[in-house]
């Protein structure tokens, strides 16, 4: 098909930065902001992926977006390994009190790298007294990153997560860069996405945060990953609340898998009963192989 056709789907925009400044309760702040506009009810529990609503009376052709967490995702390293380009926009967060730190420095190296990749700078913890933003500018600028103060393309926020300071203006300068994106992906055709996270829970079983990149997941969709299988049995948003089914750009909980799959797994079509159980025998055997290889080096 066309790519131009295809229906828009949310941004996945990736929070990252330096240990402890403030990546987490960021997203904690904008999550229950949103929830507490009413956008959602039931039990909330950390996943590390949810979705934010757009504000409709915006004129924004953006209904949503999904944001993941690092580093509680093990999973990145595993879908980075493979190549997978799952984040359209990374958020770095700098905490304004401890500035430019080593794994601050690990995500600039990784945004230069992958020029496709939108980029918003958060300067974080704004809220303490004393903190120098100016100092931080000029020490990412020293990095090499491209900033807007300094007739750049990459804008700058300065916020709180903890006040909920600037991060309506963070969402806004994320839905820009996500509308001028204009990010389509197909939801007919065969599902594809990535296992963010996993985890046995009581009265479901093994069950799994997958994130969609193509198709539609429903109840009663048979998936593979890894080694592990599952018959769609019920589709949870990051509040718990159960849904019909999850798009493209989408993190949704899947309860229904036979075994528990692996963080940083591919999630694709799972076929017949006995296609299935061919597929896995198959990749079984391959990793034993893998394995044999492996002793004997
Ligand atoms: P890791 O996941 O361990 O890398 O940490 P993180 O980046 O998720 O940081 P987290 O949200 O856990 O916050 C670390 C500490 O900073 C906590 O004690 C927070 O309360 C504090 N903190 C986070 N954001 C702010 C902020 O905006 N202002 C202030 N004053 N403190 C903050
Ligand atoms: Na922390
Ligand atoms: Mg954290």
């Amino acid at each position: 098909p066309n790519p131009s056709t295809l229906p828009l789907r949310p941004p996945i925009v990736t929070i990252m930065g330096h240990v402890d400044h403030g990546k987490t309760t960021l997203l904690d702040t904008l999550r229950s902001a949103s929830v507490a506009k009413g956008e959602a009810g039931g039990i909330t529990q950390h996943i590390g992926a949810f979705s934010v609503p757009v504000a409709q009376n915006s004129g924004s052709s953006l209904n949503s977006i999904t944001f993941l967490d690092t580093p509680g995702h093990a999973a990145f390293t595993a879908m980075r390994a493979r190549g997978a380009r799952v984040t359209d926009i990374v958020v770095l967060v700098v905490a304004a009190d401890d500035g430019v730190m080593p794994q601050t420095k690990e995500v600039i190296e990784l945004v230069k790298k992958d020029e496709k990749l939108g980029v918003v700078v958060a300067i974080n913890k704004i809220d303490k007294p004393g903190v120098d933003s100016d100092h931080i500018k000029k020490a990412l600028l020293a990095e090499g990153l491209q900033l807007e103060c300094f007739d750049g393309h990459i804008p700058v926020v300065e916020v709180s997560g903890l006040t909920g300071q600037g991060l309506e203006q963070l969402v806004e300068t994320i839905s820009l860069m996500a509308e001028v994106a204009e990010l389509r992906a197909e939801r007919s055709g065969p599902i594809y996405g990535y296992v963010l996270e996993s985890k046995v829970l009581k009265g479901l079983g093994p069950v799994a945060t997958v994130l969609v990149l193509r198709g539609e997941l429903t109840s009663g969709s048979n998936l593979i990953s890894g080694v592990a299988s599952a018959r769609v049995r019920q589709l949870m948003d990051s509040n718990g609340k159960v849904v019909k089914s999850a798009y493209p750009g989408m993190a949704v909980t899947v309860a229904g898998w036979k075994e528990l799959p692996s963080a940083g797994d591919e999630v694709l079509r799972g076929g017949s009963e006995a296609e299935i159980k061919k597929a896995i025998t198959n990749r079984k055997r391959r990793l034993e192989q893998v394995v044999l290889e492996q002793d004997a080096e």
